[in-house]
């Protein structure tokens, strides 16, 4: 009797405690509500068919290892975002008119979708993790979008890389070369990364971009404004684009080490090539020669033994779906996995202090400065909720074989950049001459002893000469970067209808400023 008395007197107790507590019901306080907003469409390496196993993998985890939440249950929503406004719609969509207000939104990925998304999140305090929304706008967490934290090395962190190879190597001019099209702007993006970083060091810096998807791309022209810019070139485009610029300047001599190439190419799919020379075509050999002065730059990738039951499991239910491919994982698929495991990380603490997952912008600074245990190996996060970027460089290390590997790495959160000690480095001492001073090296050493006229009177033509080159070369490229800003806003009023606008203003402000 007594000890049936000192048991039933608790249980009362929280059941009265609970149905007094609040009107939402205690399964309801414990249901995390997740909403994943992805494109449909499988030609997006991110799209919901990819990404769904990760996800569904995190949350079995989870909700096994009961030690982390106990007690909480995922309920996982799954929304088309389309790649544009459609991420916004099926947020709204969700809370208006199905009066369920998420807990966590994962994704968008795309850059202009992401935003209005962002910006509402830190509205309704919805915490928001992404494996995408790599864009530089995004890193200004003080205002819109404050409740954005993200799981993926956004492009500023690949461009922080960039600067330490350039200490590296003790360069500090640099052309950018891209594709743009005025549409996801991924390469713009990317490149973006590195203008803002190489910005603030100064480094003079030549931009070109052309329209890969146009039906005629003017190989000759990219190759001219190649010559016309710097030494060491930085592109972002197709596999097959970089493979036809390469060639191009491999046929005009530009392959001898007088350039150092740079191709970003982070994801390591068959949509974005492998970095690979070979095609099996008539170009082959050419292209071979042509990559030896060609380095690329991707993810450092690392593996731990949980991740080869992961990548399988994920495999197996992407091949269900009908779609076969070389590689299932990615950046964006390990992404949104290790995004599940920071959100219960976060809430666990939030928790803990008291608080709830109604406390949204508690979560988000608990997603902040930590470092925990991904499902490929660390993920740090730094103070302002972006992730840490480790990096690889890749570079040819057999010229006869064509062999590539990995050469560097760069460490994101040290800031550290270390050549592998173990592989042959294809630019060793005198093999490549980059002289970024090349252009004033030429007019100083003017032939001056043949001339019939008095120094000082050829100073004065040469001086004057090069004054008036300056100024009709300054007056002409202060027309063609005006013609081509101009154009580019006209372009994007048209097709900027619903997109998001101030990101991409803020980002042309940031892009064009230094031109
Ligand atoms: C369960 O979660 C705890 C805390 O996060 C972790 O230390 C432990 O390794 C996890 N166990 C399993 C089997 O995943
Ligand atoms: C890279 O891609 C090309 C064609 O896209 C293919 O022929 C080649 O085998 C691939 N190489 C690797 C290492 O995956
Ligand atoms: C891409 O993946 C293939 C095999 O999956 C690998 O051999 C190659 O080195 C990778 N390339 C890059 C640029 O990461
Ligand atoms: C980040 O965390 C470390 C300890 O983990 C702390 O010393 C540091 O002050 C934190 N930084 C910020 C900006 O909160």
């Amino acid at each position: 009797m007594p000890s049936f008395f000192l048991l039933s007197v608790p249980c009362i107790l929280v059941a009265w405690m609970l149905l007094a507590s609040s009107s939402s019901s205690p399964d309801e306080e414990k249901l995390i509500r997740v909403l994943v907003l992805l494109p449909k469409d499988n030609s997006y390496l991110f799209s919901l068919a990819r990404v769904k196993p990760a996800i569904e993998y995190a949350v079995r985890s989870q909700q096994e290892n009961g030690t982390c939440l106990p007690g909480y249950r995922f309920e996982v929503i799954y929304e088309d975002s389309e790649c544009g406004n459609r991420a916004l719609f099926s947020l709204v969509d969700l809370v208006a008119l199905k009066q369920q207000k998420p807990d966590l939104l994962l994704g968008p990925v795309c850059e202009y979708a992401a935003a209005p998304v962002a910006r509402l999140a830190s509205h309704w305090n919805l915490p928001m993790i992404s494996a995408g929304a790599l864009a530089t706008g995004f890193s200004t967490k003080t205002g819109e979008y404050s409740h954005l934290t993200r799981v993926s090395p956004a492009y500023s962190k690949m461009g922080e890389m960039f600067l330490a190879l350039f200490r590296h190597h003790k360069w500090s001019r640099a052309t950018l070369l891209y594709s743009d099209n005025n549409q996801e702007r991924n390469c713009y993006f990317t490149m973006e990364g590195v203008h803002v970083v190489f910005q603030e060091e100064a480094f003079p810096m030549a931009v070109h971009s052309f329209d890969e998807s146009g039906r005629y791309l003017d190989l000759d022209e990219i190759v001219r404004s190649i010559q016309a810019g710097e030494r060491v070139v930085i592109m972002c485009a197709s596999g097959d684009t970089i493979r036809n610029i390469m060639l191009a300047a491999h046929r005009q001599g530009m392959t001898n080490g007088d350039y150092a190439f740079f191709n970003i190419e982070l994801f390591n799919s068959s949509s974005y090539g492998n970095g690979s020379w070979k095609r099996g075509d008539k170009h082959d050999l050419e292209a071979k020669q042509a990559y030896s002065s060609l380095q690329t730059v991707t993810l450092l990738r690392t593996v731990k033994p949980e991740f080869e039951r992961f990548s399988m499991e994920v495999k197996s239910s992407v091949q269900k779906q009908g779609l076969n491919e070389d590689d299932y994982i990615n950046m964006f698929v390990e992404g949104f996995h290790d995004a599940i495991l920071l959100y219960a990380l976060a809430l666990r603490e939030v928790l803990k202090y008291g608080f709830s997952k109604k406390d949204g912008d508690k979560i988000v600074h608990q997603t902040r400065n930590r470092t925990y245990e991904g499902i490929a190996g660390q993920v740090s996060i730094d103070a302002n909720g972006d992730r840490y970027g480790d990096f690889s460089v890749i570079a040819m290390t057999n010229p006869e074989a064509g062999t590539q590997e990995v050469i560097g790495d760069y460490y994101g959160k040290q800031g550290r950049f270390e050549i592998r000690s173990n592989v042959k480095y294809p630019w060793g001492p005198g093999k490549l001459r980059i002289d970024e001073n090349r252009v004033l090296e030429h007019t100083n050493n003017t032939p001056c002893k043949s001339c019939g006229l008095g120094e000082s009177a050829v100073t004065g033509i040469v001086v004057g000469a090069l004054l008036g080159a300056g100024l009709l070369m300054a007056f002409y490229f202060f027309r063609k970067k005006y013609r081509i800003t101009i154009e580019r806003r006209s372009q994007q009023e048209e097709c900027n209808v619903g997109k998001h606008r101030q990101l991409r203003e803020d980002s042309i402000r940031s892009h064009f400023s230094a031109a």
